[in-house]
């Protein structure tokens, strides 16, 4: 293990490189696609190759339909065009394109454990250590590998005993290991940018020349005072505790918006307020049905498990609040619903606007769409769902956990946003799509059942403009709501 002293000695070294012509990437997913096809566009010398076992993924990256990426992100098709078959490419050759390449990137899933010790508290690293396997008997010469996944601390460790394995197998061939942690800090919506011009590149290793050889890389078109060594562990530890303090940014605005209800207040005023100092800082502090996405939650639990590992219990029950109060505002609107809407959603219709667990995405990955629908679906609400880039498949498959639960039966899913208000009792705004904010509600009046509610769970809309038509409103942390 190196010190982070140390590390801070090593950023100002010269040091002569080996320099990376060949990138594999293992797992194309919303990491994997976007990143490397950044690090394609800027490097045009160096071969990127982005593999995955998942055959259909694969197709939809190389599909001559732009349209039809897997992953969708503004900017991102742009840059698949050009760079895609020159020096970018995708394919399910795992094993080829590592032992082709100088650098292998694991970027693969590390979601929650479902069963066994730790399950429903830490990640579940089947994957990830598969792909050290494979690495490990598919590499050829020196290889670099490099943690993209978010990882609890000190899985480099796993890995570098994985890959350390190879020294024992039977063929002649040498086959030597670096292995970084560079983690993602990406956001989904704004992936492109976010790689384009980050805050920061984070590296963590104990190997001075693949540290400076993946940092060169980045040189390509970062500026080296944006690019961060330090050891492993501070690099696996930072990224979780990175995702924590947004994640209670969240957590904290929600928990005040409910005081707002209750109060008079508005929460857009507090925030405004309180974000104005610039100690605190004015991002980040929007109020709205909860976090979600495939990450936050998963990766403070990560937080939470290494804690009590570690016996530090009071740790690790100050960040479990954060996930406590995230899944209690989901449940308060929903309550909030069924309060307003006279205790009864039996034989009533309601529109939902947005199932994305953001806007400029089509990820649902914990959205709170989810939970807000199957509580209603569970009062007996037929809903009418619309979204701007989220599939009638993804829903269904998001909604049918119970088997009771099924689509026409209980939902529809609908393509125009004035189809899936017609002949409703209610609309609940849920993702803060564009296209939302510029309803005419005065061309939906005549379609829709009275009394009629707008319940706006992102504060997208202007209570006044809404309240003059005579439609009942409720916005989250809005102190006037009746
Ligand atoms: P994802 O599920 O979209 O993609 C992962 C891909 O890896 C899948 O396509 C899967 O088929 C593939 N895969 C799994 N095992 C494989 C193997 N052995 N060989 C080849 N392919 C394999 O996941 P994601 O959202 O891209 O996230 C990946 C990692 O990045 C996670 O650790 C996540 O926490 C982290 N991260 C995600 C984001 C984000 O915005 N989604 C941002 C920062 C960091
Ligand atoms: C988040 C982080 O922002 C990234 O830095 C990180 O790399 C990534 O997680 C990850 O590790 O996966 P992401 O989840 O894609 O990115 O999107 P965010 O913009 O962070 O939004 C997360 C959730 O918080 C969304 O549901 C969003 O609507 C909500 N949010 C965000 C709010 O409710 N209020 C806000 O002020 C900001």
């Amino acid at each position: 293990m190196i010190f982070f002293q140390d590390v801070k000695v090593m950023n100002n070294l010269n040091i002569n490189l080996k320099s990376v012509k060949k990138i594999c990437c293992i797992g194309a997913g919303y990491v994997g696609g976007p990143t490397m096809a950044v690090i394609a566009k800027n490097c045009p010398d160096i071969k990127v190759e982005v593999v995955d076992i998942n055959q259909k993924r694969i197709e939809a990256w190389n599909d001559s339909n732009l349209d039809n990426l897997p992953v969708f992100e503004p900017g991102l098709s742009e840059i698949i065009q050009k760079s895609r078959n020159k020096n970018l490419s995708f394919s399910s050759n795992v094993e080829y394109s590592i032992k082709k390449a100088d650098m292998v990137f694991i970027s693969v899933n590390t979601p929650i454990k479902k069963t066994g010790i730790g399950a429903g508290q830490t990640s579940d690293l089947r994957w990830v250590e598969s792909c050290a396997r494979q690495i490990c008997k598919s590499a050829s010469g020196h290889t670099i590998v490099v943690e993209k996944s978010t990882l609890p601390v000190k899985t480099a460790k796993t890995i570098k005993d994985i890959l350390d394995s190879s020294s024992y197998d039977n063929s002649d061939e040498v086959k030597t290991f670096s292995v970084l942690s560079n983690p993602e800090f990406l956001a989904e919506g704004t992936a492109i940018n976010d790689l384009e011009s980050p805050d920061r590149v984070l590296i963590g290793g104990d190997d001075l020349d693949a540290m400076n050889s993946l940092k060169d890389i980045y040189l390509k078109w970062i500026p080296e005072n944006k690019i961060i060594f330090t050891n492993l562990w501070s690099s696996e530890l930072s990224k979780l505790s990175a995702n924590a303090f947004l994640a209670q940014r969240i957590s904290s605005i929600n928990s005040l918006s409910a005081i707002c209800e209750l109060t008079g207040a508005d929460i857009a005023d507090v925030a405004n307020a309180v974000g104005m100092d610039s100690r605190i800082g004015s991002k980040f502090l929007k109020a709205g049905p909860g976090f979600g996405g495939s990450c936050f939650k998963k990766d403070i639990l990560n937080l939470v498990y290494l804690s009590r590992y570690y016996g530090l219990n009071e740790v690790a029950d100050f960040w479990q609040e954060t996930i406590t109060i995230n899944s209690w505002q989901q449940i308060r609107i929903y309550k909030q619903i069924v309060e307003k809407l006279f205790g009864n959603l039996a034989d009533k219709k309601i529109a939902i606007l947005g199932f994305a667990f953001k806007e400029n995405t089509n990820d649902t990955r914990e959205s709170p769409a989810i939970e807000i629908c199957r509580n209603l679906l569970n009062e007996g609400a037929f809903l009418n769902i619309h979204d701007c880039k989220v599939t009638k498949e993804i829903i269904n498959r998001d909604l049918s956990l119970s088997e009771s639960i099924k689509e026409e039966l209980n939902w529809s899913f609908k393509e125009d946003v004035y189809e899936a208000l017609e002949e409703t009792d209610a609309v609940i705004l849920i993702t803060e799509w564009k296209l939302y904010k510029k309803i005419n509600w005065k061309k939906i009046l005549p379609k829709v059942k009275k009394p009629f509610w707008i319940f706006d769970t992102r504060s997208i809309l202007n209570p006044k403009e809404i309240e003059i038509l005579g439609i009942n409103f409720w916005q989250l942390g809005y102190g006037k709501n009746k």
